[in-house]
């Protein structure tokens, strides 16, 4: 079983540059699903995630290749076969086959997500949404069986501004009769890439980032090539890397609009963030401000954020408060670090967090953003070595985690 072995206690210093964004990677390699020729995807992140969706397309009939960074989906020999088990299963973002599938054939069956199950993750929001378009969804031995002989244009209620749900009727609503409004819609910048791709592929969407989306149905979609947005949450994460070790990084390679949120919280902690152009500097201070921080949906505090954000507030004289508003017990990485000697009482969707000093443990993180809250608690720990397993989990989303710190100036190595 591979490990990330940390021996803390250096500052991060230098240049760190952001790839593609998992969350948008994850929902444009399906989207090609829907176009008659190739697409060409710029910029995708080196993560297993992305690398298991390949996988899926070429399953489906697709034929997939690879130029550095860039993905060439050619969907024209597609088809639409039933996925019960196997690479659905290991991520979450499979759902985003209903939608495309959908959309192009008319029909899908997909198996239940698997993925980060920090708790349990409904979609009966995607489901609501295909229904309004006019298909059937049934239960086919445990898969979900989605059917519909024409796709008809609607107005869609969201009951929560969920990411997955407005991209997937985003997704099948691009070929449906008529027009398509998708209210209380998510406002998340992966959403916007979404939209760019599809509306360059040929779709008609509009509103894409605010809470109301309108989607003309078109007849077909064709290939086009798109760059994709960088990733808000690896920036981030080396961003609260680069204040919990009192170190001095640029964040290169984002868009620090994406990142206001975060930006602000680490200001009000007493973090100094330098802007300019497409890169943020991170200078960290020796002494810190406790906070209350309050994951919301964008443009708050990102819920992604919550659990790297919670090593951090172990170095914040006094105590601070993490509520979470999106996921009601994103918890599941604090008895890890409290192994580690962090001092956290989770009440509810809060965890409230006191100054503490991290020492040398063997954890295991569940989730993906746990890992990267472990792996920022080993960058702290001076004494010995921290041993982080799962690290599984750490490759779905962090592109190249472990060399990036070592650059950076982290003694960290896997084993
Ligand atoms: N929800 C429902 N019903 C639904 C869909 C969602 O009740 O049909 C609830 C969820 O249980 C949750 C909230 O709505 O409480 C928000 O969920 P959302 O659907 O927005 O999340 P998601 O699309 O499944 C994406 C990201 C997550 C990220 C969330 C929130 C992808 C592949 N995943 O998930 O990313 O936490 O949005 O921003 O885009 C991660 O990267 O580590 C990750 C988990």
């Amino acid at each position: 079983m591979e490990k990330i072995m940390i021996q803390g206690g250096r500052p991060l210093h230098g240049t760190v540059q952001i790839s593609g964004a998992k969350n948008s990677a994850v929902a444009l390699v399906p989207a090609a699903i829907l176009a008659e020729t190739t697409v060409v995807l710029e910029n995708l992140p080196v993560i297993s995630d992305v690398e298991t969706y390949s996988e899926i397309l070429v399953e489906l009939g697709g034929d997939v290749s690879w130029d550095g960074n860039t993905m060439h989906i050619d969907p024209s020999r597609m088809i639409s076969i039933p996925m019960h088990n196997g690479l659905v299963k290991k991520l979450r973002a499979s759902y985003y086959l209903m939608g495309a599938l959908l959309g192009r054939f008319g029909e899908a069956t997909i198996g239940m997500p698997g993925g980060c199950s920090f708790e349990p993750r409904p979609i009966d929001q995607h489901i609501k949404g295909f229904e309004a378009l006019g298909a059937t969804v049934t239960n086919d031995h445990g898969s979900i069986h989605i059917y519909a002989k024409e796709l008809r244009g609607a107005k869609v209620y969201l009951d929560v501004a969920s990411v997955g749900a407005t991209i997937n009727i985003m997704l099948a609503a691009t070929r449906a009769k008529g027009i398509t409004t998708i209210e209380n819609a998510a406002k998340e910048p992966e959403i916007i890439d979404v939209a760019t791709l599809l509306n360059a592929m040929g779709a008609k969407i509009k509103g894409a980032g605010t809470g109301t989306i309108r989607i003309e149905g078109v007849d077909g979609l064709h290939g086009c090539r798109h760059s994709i947005i960088p990733d808000r949450i690896q920036a981030g994460t080396y961003m609260i890397a680069a204040a919990a070790t009192r170190g001095n990084l640029l964040v290169d390679n984002i868009i620090p609009k994406h990142m206001e949120a975060l930006t602000a919280k680490l200001e009000e902690m007493g973090v100094e963030i330098l802007e300019s152009g497409e890169s943020l500097r991170v200078i960290g201070k020796a002494d810190y401000e406790p906070i209350d921080v309050k994951a919301l949906i964008y443009p708050g505090f990102a819920t992604d954020l919550q659990s790297p954000m919670a090593s951090l507030l172990t170095q914040a004289s006094g105590v601070s408060m993490l509520t979470d508003y999106v996921y009601s017990n994103r918890f599941k990485y604090v008895p890890e670090l409290m192994r580690m000697g962090a001092k956290i009482r989770v009440e509810g969707r809060s965890a409230i967090i006191e100054r503490s000093k991290l020492h040398a443990a063997t954890v295991k993180a569940a989730d993906l953003r746990a890992g990267a809250a472990l792996v920022i608690g080993g960058l702290l720990v001076e004494d010995g070595v921290t041993e982080v397993l799962g690290v599984e989990f750490i490759d779905r989303g962090y592109d190249n985690l472990v060399s990036n710190l070592t650059m950076l100036g982290a003694e960290i190595w896997r084993e």
